[in-house]
């Protein structure tokens, strides 16, 4: 066992058969429960197949679905233990036959992968990959597009305008930061909730900064006194969900990203996959191109909380399992890469 896979306990060798082989890292839960679970393996490093790009990966995006998948909250069809993540960072290392666009070298970035995305080296279909723009980097823009894509189809099923006042409820974690940039971007005035050490990282990004806790409903109205058009729930209380059916008058404006459950029950909307929810995967899919194109120009800023290296994934699921901080986590699989 090497000092790199010692950092998170557990080593499963792959034995070679046949000729040499190149491996490759990979992490991935060895069954349902906490993050103790998480095990590296060095697997065969994958070949491209028709239309297939391989990328020799930087970073890769981490998000509180990759916990949740294998934690047995979201069930137990073992399926949920196939594959970690969405999407990565990297360059290419290899491209399949009929692939066009793209050679070895190409600095690329993709919102997912074909398999899981928590290896050092993964397979993409070339259609979902985008080059990446000057000036970005590898953990930023891995970051992007779970986030980002989600951020924008909340954007979308509540038809938010310009002039409009939205309430972002969990303003400073991952997706909440992408929510209230898009939000301000489109003109809105967004007032958001977070704790109050992230008061002031709000206000870097454009919101009016409330802190949760009891009394929210007041201290909204205190900052929107013409009262809130539309509200995105990014944490899931109890109290987020009151606060939004209290203030927001139109049902079809409130949306979820966590409480399934509390929109089938009062009727708002709930976004992504889970019971009732709209997958708004077009819309999603359609966003990245233009999430990556605002984060090249400065106008959307990704921040990173923590880069752990990607034999570490369970030391970052535990810290996003925390529910709170700002921003992102991202993993590092190749520290070369700079
Ligand atoms: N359905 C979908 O398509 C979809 C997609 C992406 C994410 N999600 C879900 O959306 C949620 C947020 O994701 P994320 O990536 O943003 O997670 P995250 O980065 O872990 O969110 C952490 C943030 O939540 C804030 N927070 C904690 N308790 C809060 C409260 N009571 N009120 C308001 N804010 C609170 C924290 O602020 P403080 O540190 O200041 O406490 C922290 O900034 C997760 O439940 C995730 O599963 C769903």
């Amino acid at each position: 066992m090497t000092e790199y896979h010692r950092l998170v306990g557990r080593y499963v060798p792959v034995p070679a058969r046949g000729s040499v082989r190149v491996m490759t890292t990979q992490v991935r839960p060895r069954t349902f429960g906490d993050p103790d679970v998480l095990e590296v393996r060095e697997v065969a490093e994958p070949e491209p197949g028709d239309g297939q790009v391989r990328v020799a990966v930087h970073a890769i995006d981490v998000n509180p679905w990759d916990v949740t998948s294998y934690s047995g909250r979201a069930g137990t069809d073992p399926t949920l233990l196939d594959g970690l993540g969405s999407g990565v960072s990297g360059t290419v290392s290899a491209v399949g036959p009929g692939v066009e666009a793209y050679e070895p070298g190409d600095p690329v970035t993709t919102r997912r992968v074909d398999g899981s995305s928590y290896a050092s080296d993964v397979l993409v279909a070339e259609a979902d990959l985008l080059p990446m723009p000057a000036g970005t980097s590898y953990e930023t823009t891995a970051a992007l597009f779970l986030k980002g894509g989600t951020a924008a189809h909340l954007l979308e099923a509540t038809a938010l305008t310009a002039g409009e006042t939205v309430l972002v409820h969990g303003g400073a974690g991952g997706a909440g930061t992408m929510a209230v940039q898009l939000a301000v971007l489109a003109g809105a005035r967004v007032i958001a909730t977070a704790g109050a050490r992230n008061a002031d990282y709000l206000i870097s990004l454009g919101a009016t900064p409330v802190t949760y806790g009891e009394g929210l409903a007041d201290r909204v109205r205190g900052a929107a006194p013409d009262g809130v058009d539309v509200a995105f729930d990014l944490v899931g209380t109890d109290e987020a969900v009151a606060v939004s059916l209290e203030l927001v008058a139109d049902l079809r404006r409130i949306a979820t990203v966590v409480r399934f459950d509390a929109a089938g029950e009062h009727g708002f909307r709930a976004l992504g996959y889970g019971p009732g929810g709209e997958l708004g995967s077009d819309v999603r899919a359609a966003a990245a191109p233009e999430l990556l194109r605002l984060h090249a120009l400065g106008r959307l800023r990704v921040e990173i909380r923590h880069a752990y290296p990607l034999v570490q994934a369970a030391r970052a699921h535990r810290d996003l399992e925390t529910g709170h901080g700002r921003g992102a986590l991202v993993l590092i699989a190749r520290p070369e890469h700079g």
